[in-house]
């Protein structure tokens, strides 16, 4: 960042100078229509990015779709399309999820753009003038549909892939190579200097190793077929597949002509994968990037994946899970709280209906809905909905409510951008729980009779901590954030509501009226034979 920059974007934002936050998802191909896998992601990215502007923070957060190669020229062809038209008649499936989803993404990029084209173009240019790409032949396994190369020792027995396990074919062509093999000291060092680089740890570890085995030049370009993005310096070869992909990320932030943007956004915070193609990102991104003199993305983090009922998800065995289907049935906060609460992220996870409806009533019904239920009827019932002034002396447990909203912040303050998003989930989950523990401590039915003072406060810190809860679930559940907005009759919509709001307790107003109450998540019941789901009948609000 030079001095400059630092005075434009201090003049931008009237005196004050905003951090800024560059999230990604994978660029998803549009094979296929997406399924719980994309949403995964892309969900976790809205909640990092949710959770940064409530920060402060002047976010930018990108997904996409990846559109080119040798499966999607197949794909359109079986079907007597251009690949451009089967593209742009799968994009819209893509945008339609992220709208169920509440995905709050800044900008999509499709690697079709033409500025991305031109910026692809750009960066092979730039790191072959730099003497990292070189014309060589090339000859290897490889596996169409994963559009992945292997070496003879990959292979399962009879030549089949180790990905998808079907059988590969041998290739051999003319292609540029990038030389990869230069960078791997230079990988290892960055790794070493960067502990943060590659998350979770355990992932780290085996980056690490697989480039200590020592690193081969990569292949990045193709004759065989014509849908990709020619290689500008000779037309007969397209660029694979990796080179093109990778390089969305610099595209969306203006790279290489509008440099104030770029110097703005780049590096990247944190790009959020899946298992499966954190070495792209974490070997061949950072070397392409050093090649081209850019710096690297300050963290790459890896996500696990989901099988269905203990099953890998797949389109042969019809079991993979629709996400429409799962926003249309439970609803879109159902979905997005289960995605991180069931299954720790960064590892893998097990779907299934019992699951889903287990976490849905016991712990979105009962343990925060009835939270904001039960405090509302209380308040409606002593104190005519009307918030109390706080009166009487504190004690310890007051104190250690305060306390422990306090500590939440700062804790969510810590985890979220790290993308640690079941750890932060877990943090607001023990606050839900401690602010009920807290209630049937004090209990306000039996202050009603001797402690009027004491039940002010208490009333008042019950109040007040829904309001803490607002803040801490709106990234991962926005619009249910808004309904309890809308009950504490807070004076803004919560993705307005910003941290510095919660540096204190104290923020809600004694005197005004709220709402009376009301059913936030309804208990639902699954009918595991016809697949249906209903609203369960509601057991009345309990103390
Ligand atoms: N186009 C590349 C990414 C290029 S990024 C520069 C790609 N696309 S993909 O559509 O095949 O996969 C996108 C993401 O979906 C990956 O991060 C992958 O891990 C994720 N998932 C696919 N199936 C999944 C599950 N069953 N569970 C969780 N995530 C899964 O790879």
């Amino acid at each position: 960042m030079t001095e400059n920059y630092n005075y434009r974007i201090i003049i931008q934002n009237g005196g004050l100078k905003l951090e800024k936050f560059y999230v990604t998802t994978p660029i998803y191909y549009v094979n296929d229509k997406p399924h719980l896998g994309h949403a995964y992601t892309t969900t976790a990215a809205d909640i990092i990015a949710r959770f940064n502007k409530f920060l402060g923070r002047d976010v930018f957060f990108l997904t996409g779709t990846d559109e080119h190669g040798q499966k999607i020229q197949q794909a359109a062809e079986k079907r007597g399309m251009t690949p451009k038209e089967f593209v742009d008649a799968l994009v819209p499936k893509f945008k339609e999820l992220w709208e169920k989803l509440n995905i709050s993404y800044d900008h999509f990029i499709r690697t079709t753009d033409p500025e991305h084209i031109k910026a692809v173009q750009y960066i092979f240019k730039k790191c072959y003038e730099n003497g990292d790409i070189y014309l060589g032949e090339y000859e290897g396994w490889y596996c169409i549909p994963c559009e992945t190369y292997y070496t003879e020792k990959d292979l399962l027995e009879g030549k089949l892939c180790p990905m998808c396990k079907r059988e590969v074919v041998r290739v051999k062509e003319e292609s540029y190579f990038f030389r990869l093999s230069k960078y791997q000291d230079k990988l290892l060092e960055l790794y070493e200097k960067n502990p943060d680089f590659i998350a979770p740890d355990f992932r780290r570890n085996e980056i690490v190793n697989f480039v200590k085995q020592g690193l081969k030049d990569l292949s990045i370009s193709r004759t065989s077929f014509t849908w990709g993005i020619p290689v500008p310096i000779n037309e007969k070869h397209v660029i694979y597949v990796w080179f093109d992909a990778l390089t969305n990320y610099l595209t969306a932030v203006g790279y290489p002509e509008d440099t104030e943007r770029l110097n703005h956004y780049w590096p990247a915070d944190l790009h959020l994968v899946g298992k499966d193609i954190l070495r792209f990102h974490t070997v061949y991104w950072p070397a392409f990037l050093m090649s081209a003199g850019l710096e690297v993305p300050k963290r790459v983090f890896a996500h696990g994946w989901w099988t269905v009922n203990g099953e890998k998800m797949s389109k042969s065995k019809g079991n993979v899970v629709d996400p429409f289907e799962l926003v249309e049935k439970f609803g879109v906060d159902q979905i997005r709280f289960f995605l991180f609460r069931e299954v720790s992220f960064g590892l893998d996870g097990d779907f299934t209906y019992e699951k889903l409806v287990a976490r849905i009533n016991g712990e979105l019904a009962n343990d925060l809905g009835n939270l904001f239920n039960r405090t509302l009827s209380m308040l409606k019932k002593y104190r005519s909905s009307i918030v109390p002034e706080p009166k009487g002396v504190e004690d310890e447990l007051d104190v250690k409510l305060k306390n422990k909203a306090l500590a939440t912040v700062s804790k969510l303050k810590e985890l979220i951008p790290k993308a640690e998003l079941t750890k932060a989930l877990d943090e607001i989950w023990q606050f839900v729980s401690f602010v009920n523990f807290y209630i049937d401590r004090r209990a306000p039915w039996s202050l009603n009779k001797e402690g009027k003072e004491e039940l002010d406060r208490v009333l008042y810190n019950m109040v007040e901590a829904l309001r803490f809860i607002t803040a801490f679930v709106y990234p991962y559940m926005p619009s249910s954030a808004e309904k309890m907005v809308e009950m504490l009759k807070l004076d803004k919509k919560a993705e307005s509501l910003r941290i510095s709001e919660f540096e204190e307790w104290g923020g809600i107003k004694p005197g005004i009226e709220l709402e009376k109450g009301g059913i936030l998540f309804p208990r639902v019941e699954y009918n595991p034979k016809t697949g249906e789901v209903s609203i369960a009948k509601t057991k009345k609000a309990t103390k």
